[in-house]
């Protein structure tokens, strides 16, 4: 089955090429009717894909993981975001259990201690939850942009993500920053305060801080860890190129 789905994503990529953003997801809704899935962590990126999605009413499911450490200014957003569109966001949860353990083990601030430490909390914060959320999926819709580090400069549209079986699209991978911006301020898109301060990349509370003109994009999350190992889980590097016809 996964087989059948991984050899379908050669298909994909050829399909996509030349369509705008809503022309791909919308041919991505009708193939996989209830199988589109477009995650959602409120950053200017993921306003601009809910734009997209809410404004066309594409039937694309909509999800975000709240991992219980997100800024105030990231709940608002979630609010307005809400009102603005009047569509359904679907909201993931740590599991209770497994959380209490870890923090009644380690403390509640333990990433900070170790790399370990820090994917034990993303795991149990973000990365099973995503594998909750993804399940009965066969398309993940997410805002990554090539701009956004070394690691994501090479990735293409579209990929086979092996870890969680599954085809991930990044309908504006090729968007600058700057393309972004524009696009939120020309069609009046709620976003998160925080971008306003210096803040490009927004994830936890504790693991997130501004940057200074310059530095990387993703140079406030993690600060304290060698630049290699800031990726939470959620995207690991297992992702397959897939090649066209
Ligand atoms: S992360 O791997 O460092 O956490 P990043 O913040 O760059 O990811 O966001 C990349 C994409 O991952 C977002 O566009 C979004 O699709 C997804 N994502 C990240 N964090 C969340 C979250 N908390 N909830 C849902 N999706 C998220
Ligand atoms: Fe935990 Fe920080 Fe990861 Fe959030 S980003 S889940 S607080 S380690």
């Amino acid at each position: 089955m996964s087989e059948n789905l991984k050899n379908s994503a050669t298909q994909i990529v050829d399909q996509l090429s030349g369509l705008n953003e809503v022309q791909a997801i919308t041919l991505l809704a009708e193939q996989f009717p209830g199988e589109v899935t477009f995650s959602t962590s409120f950053g200017l990126e993921d306003q601009a894909i809910a734009h997209l999605i809410f404004s066309n009413k594409l039937p694309i499911k909509v999800f975000t993981l709240d991992t219980g450490r997100m800024f105030p200014e990231t709940y608002s957003t979630w609010s307005r975001t809400i009102e603005r569109y009047q569509q359904k966001i679907t909201a993931y949860y740590p599991d209770a259990v497994s959380l209490q353990q870890f923090i009644e083990e380690k403390g509640p601030n333990s990433f900070y201690e170790s790399v370990e430490n820090r994917k034990g909390c993303c795991y149990i914060r973000k990365v099973e939850p995503l594998q909750r959320a993804l399940k009965g999926n066969k398309i993940w819709i997410t805002g990554i942009r090539s701009e956004q580090s070394n690691n994501r400069h090479d990735m293409p549209r579209v990929e086979w993500d092996e870890t969680n079986q599954i085809i991930k699209f990044h309908p504006i991978l090729d968007w600058t920053w700057g393309q972004v911006h524009q696009f939120v301020s020309k069609n009046n898109i709620p976003y998160n305060p925080l971008h306003d301060k210096g803040f490009v990349s927004i994830g936890c509370v504790p693991c997130t801080r501004a940057i200074q003109p310059g530095e990387d994009f993703r140079a406030g999350r993690w600060w304290w860890e060698d630049s290699s190992k800031k990726e939470c889980g959620l995207h690991v590097h297992e992702e397959i190129k897939i090649e066209s016809n």
